[in-house]
């Protein structure tokens, strides 16, 4: 089976320390470093800003994985991109216009994402696959880390495996929720390349990082 990509979610890590943390991952052997932003209105929850993401960027050269949970969105593209996000994801449906959306996060020089929500059918983004590079499926309702896993999801992973690899396009499907060794194994047995986890990967303490890593990665 296909090694994942593990992108940590630091809304697990201890937010005191978040520098300290973003080294520790990266050190244990993370691929990406996933940053969960919420606005308190799109999610019912409120996280970081773009100010965090850029003291946070020299902590560690690797790929930073933004995901913006965040209605209205567009007002706040430049700022992460400035900040030195490396993909922005979105929701389709926090905004009215996804396809501007997502050009300009390419304008900016940026990859662009776009979040499929539990209750949303990937036929809904169809109109948008020649324009992304990355596809998040979420596997929880967003708005909080330390949920369970949403089985259901696994359909829709296998469904977009297939409609990418019979275009031929260059899209990478990564999952967001409930990540854990097992529900990982599914995931990728389904098709996802990348791998998002908050608590299954802090769990434990920074002694354990490295081992929750390669666990998810199924080389634990
Ligand atoms: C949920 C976030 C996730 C979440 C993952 O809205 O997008 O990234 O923090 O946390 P775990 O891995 O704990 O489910
Ligand atoms: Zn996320």
């Amino acid at each position: 089976m296909a090694r994942p990509l593990i992108s940590p979610s630091i809304l697990s890590a201890d937010f005191a320390r978040l520098g300290e943390e973003v080294r520790a991952i990266d050190t244990a052997g993370c691929d990406w470093i996933h940053v969960d932003v919420m606005d308190g209105h799109y999610v019912p929850n409120l996280t970081i800003g773009p100010d965090v993401v850029k003291a946070l960027r020299p902590h560690s050269e690797k790929t930073f994985d933004v995901h913006l949970m965040v209605s209205p969105v567009d007002q706040w593209l430049e700022s992460f991109a400035e900040a030195g996000a490396d993909i922005i994801t979105i929701h389709p449906e926090a905004g009215p216009h996804a396809h501007r959306t997502v050009q300009a996060i390419r304008g900016l020089g940026k990859k662009a994402g776009v979040s499929l929500n539990p209750g949303t059918h990937e036929d809904s983004i169809d109109y948008l696959l020649e324009d992304i590079d990355l596809i998040l499926v979420m596997s929880v309702n967003p708005g909080f880390g330390g949920q369970s896993f949403i089985h259901s999801q696994l359909g829709k992973i296998e469904r977009l495996r297939g409609t990418i690899d019979r275009a031929g396009l260059d899209i990478q499907i990564e999952v967001d929720g409930g990540v854990n060794p097992d529900t990982a194994k599914l995931c990728v047995q389904a098709g996802a390349d990348v791998l998002v986890a908050g608590s299954a990967t802090f769990k434990g303490g920074e002694a354990h990082y490295a081992a929750n890593i390669a666990a998810l990665r199924g080389s634990g």
